[in-house]
């Protein structure tokens, strides 16, 4: 088997808790905060793949789209207050981190690999989410989207890994927890990780395709 040289992850609910925003102002929110929460991130990915699949003339970058998405749910569960969206537009450029990010990143580089974010996120946004999330010391490079003007699921995203670290799609541990990401790098031909932290069932078959684990905190051996 070709050895694997670097290990590429997924950023907004891989690395960062995209529902952390929402979580830190809960005491604004309504009480069913959480299903709001899980609408907000469903918009912002379909409007990113709408966005996507109508062509470039209607790209916009993922800061847009996830403003977007914020005013729609909003208006639908009755959030007004213009100050609790700024706060929860704030908080989003500083998800917290899961737990077991850093240091998966940290011990991956002192195994050799090289690591990195492959993201829909645009460079602002990537960039002030992994300042505050420390992690900025433990990424090799902070791949965005936006060098290409198309979302994931497309395949010319996957090809930004390869491109940047000169590597066959086989040498690159791909690490997401998002399940249509996961399928789109398997299609790639990327050695894929589906972090399933929440057991959810399989989709795209990919029990058959990847690695299915259950944190981040799996990865280091696997990869030794
Ligand atoms: C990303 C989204 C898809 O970080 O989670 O690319």
């Amino acid at each position: 088997m070709t050895v694997i040289r670097a290990a590429v992850f997924d950023a907004y609910g891989t690395l960062l808790d995209v529902h952390a925003a929402m979580q830190r102002h809960a005491n604004r929110l309504p009480p069913d905060w959480e299903r709001i929460s899980a609408e907000w991130r469903t918009k912002q990915l379909e409007y990113s793949w709408v966005r996507t699949l109508t062509g470039p003339a209607h790209h916009r970058d993922f800061w847009r789209v996830t403003q977007d998405a914020l005013a729609f749910v909003a208006a639908r569960h009755g959030i007004t207050d213009p100050a609790v969206l700024e706060l929860l537009l704030g908080a989003y450029r500083h998800l917290s981190p899961y737990g077991d990010a850093a240091p998966t990143l940290k011990s991956l580089r002192a195994q050799g690999l090289q690591t990195a974010i492959l993201s829909n996120g645009d460079p602002g946004m990537l960039n002030a989410a992994v300042g505050a999330a420390g992690l900025a010391p433990q990424l090799d490079a902070v791949l965005s989207v936006e060098d290409i003007g198309v979302f994931k699921p497309d395949p010319r995203v996957y090809t930004l890994m390869t491109q940047r670290f000169g590597l066959v799609p086989e040498q690159i541990a791909f690490v997401s927890s998002n399940a249509w990401d996961a399928q789109a790098a398997a299609a790639f031909g990327a050695r894929v990780f589906w972090c399933n932290r929440t057991q959810q069932p399989d989709e795209y078959d990919l029990a058959s395709k990847a690695t299915v684990i259950s944190g981040l905190a799996d990865l280091p051996s696997l990869l030794a």
